[in-house]
C-alpha cells in the first residue's frame, strides 16, 4: 500500500536501521528500485524532485509508483524532495503524495518556522508527513548552489525549538555529505558529533541525510573507461553510513549512485555494441543495473531488508 513513512521510522529508530528515499524519474528507475525491494521485502520512500516533476510530469510519476505498487505489494511512500514553496508541497499533497519535504534551510531561521509550520498544517490536515531542514548541504541543491566552504552544518541549539514550533515530523540536517558526484576534494569527513547533540536533544526524533550516495568507485571507473569525464568523484563511505544509520538517521537520501549506475551500464552498452538502436536493449541492462545497486545498499548499508 501507499503508506506515510510514520510507523517506517518508528521500527527504524528502534531498530538501529536506516529507510532508503530513492530519487524516481522514470519507468525503469522505479522497476529496478521497487523489484529489488521486493526481492529483500524491504519497505521503501520513493521521491520525487521538483526537477523530475517538470521531466516525467506529476501524474505518470504518480501513476508509475501506484504500479509498482500494486505489481510489488510493499509498504511505500511517496515523497516530495526539496520542495521550495508552500503551493509545490500544496500541489503534491492535493495529488496524492503522502510525504512532502519543505526546504526553506536557506532562509533565516524564523522564516524557516513560519513557512515550515504553514506546509505542517496543511499536510495534517490531509493525513500527509513533512520533512524540513536545518542547515545546509554544500554542493548543489536544485538550483541554489552551495559552496563547500559555505557550508553551515547544522546547529543542535536550534533544533528543539524548531521541530517544537513547527511540529514536523522529520529533520534533515548538515553535517558534511552534499548533493551531486563530488563531495569531498580531500578525505570524507562527516560531523557525528553533531549527529551525537542533535540526538541527544531530539530523542526518538527521526532524522535524514541527504546527499548520501557513496558515488560507487566501480561505476565512475566504467564511466571513465566507456568515453565520460568524472575525474575526481567521491561520495560517502559506506561504512559512515552504516553507523548514520545505526543511529537516529532514519531516512538516507540516493540519487547519485542510480545516476551512475545507469550511465555507466549505458556507455558499456554503447562502446560493446556500436550497431544497437533498441532502446530496451540499453535500458533494460541499466534497469538490471540498478535493481542490483539498490539490493545492496537495503542488505549492506541501509539494514532495512526484511522489515517491510
Ligand atoms: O537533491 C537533489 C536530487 O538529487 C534531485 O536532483 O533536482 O536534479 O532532480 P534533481
Ligand atoms: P546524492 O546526490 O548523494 O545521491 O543525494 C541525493 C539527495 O539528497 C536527494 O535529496
Ligand atoms: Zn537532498
Ligand atoms: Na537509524
Amino acid at each position: 500500500p501507499l503508506v506515510t513513512t510514520k510507523e517506517m521510522f518508528k521500527k527504524a529508530y528502534e531498530g538501529g536501521y536506516a529507510i532508503g528515499a530513492f530519487n524516481v524519474n522514470n519507468m525503469e528507475i522505479i522497476q529496478g528500485i521497487t523489484e529489488a525491494a521486493k526481492e529483500v521485502n524491504a519497505p521503501l520512500i520513493l521521491q520525487v524532485s521538483a526537477g523530475a516533476r517538470k521531466y516525467a510530469k506529476h501524474t505518470y510519476l504518480v501513476k508509475l509508483v501506484e504500479a509498482a505498487i500494486e505489481e510489488t505489494g510493499l509498504p511505500i511512500a511517496l515523497h516530495l524532495d526539496h520542495g521550495d514553496s508552500f503551493e509545490l508541497c500544496k500541489s503534491c499533497i492535493d495529488g496524492g503524495f503522502t510525504s512532502v519535504m519543505i526546504d526553506a534551510s536557506h532562509l533565516p531561521f524564523e522564516e524557516n518556522i513560519r513557512i515550515t509550520k504553514q506546509v505542517v498544517d496543511y499536510a495534517h490536515s490531509k493525513g500527509v508527513v513533512v520533512e524540513a531542514e536545518l542547515g545546509r548541504l554544500s554542493g548543489v541543491e536544485d538550483d541554489v548552489k552551495v559552496a563547500e566552504h559555505e557550508a553551515i552544518y547544522t546547529d543542535p541549539n536550534e533544533v528543539e525549538e524548531f521541530v517544537e514550533r513547527t511540529g514536523v515530523d522529520s529533520l534533515a540536517i548538515a553535517i558534511g555529505t552534499s548533493h551531486g558526484a563530488y563531495k569531498f576534494k580531500g578525505e570524507p569527513k562527516l560531523r557525528f558529533d553533531i549527529l551525537e547533540e542533535i540526538q541527544r536533544r531530539l530523542p526518538g526524533f527521526p532524522i535524514v541525510l541527504h546527499g548520501a550516495s557513496s558515488v560507487i568507485p566501480e561505476y565512475v571507473e566504467m564511466i571513465n573507461k566507456y568515453g565520460g569525464q568524472m575525474p575526481g568523484a567521491k561520495g560517502v563511505p559506506e561504512d559512515m553510513l552504516r553507523k548514520a544509520a545505526s543511529m537516529a538517521v532514519c531516512k538516507i537520501n540516493i540519487d547519485s549512485d542510480l545516476r551512475l549506475a545507469m550511465t555507466a551500464t549505458i556507455r558499456k552498452f554503447f562502446a560493446e555494441n556500436p550497431g544497437e538502436f533498441d532502446p530496451r536493449k540499453y535500458l533494460g541492462p541499466a534497469r538490471e543495473e540498478i535493481k542490483k545497486l539498490v539490493k545492496h545498499k537495503l542488505i549492506n548499508v541501509l539494514g532495512c531488508a526484511g522489515k517491510a
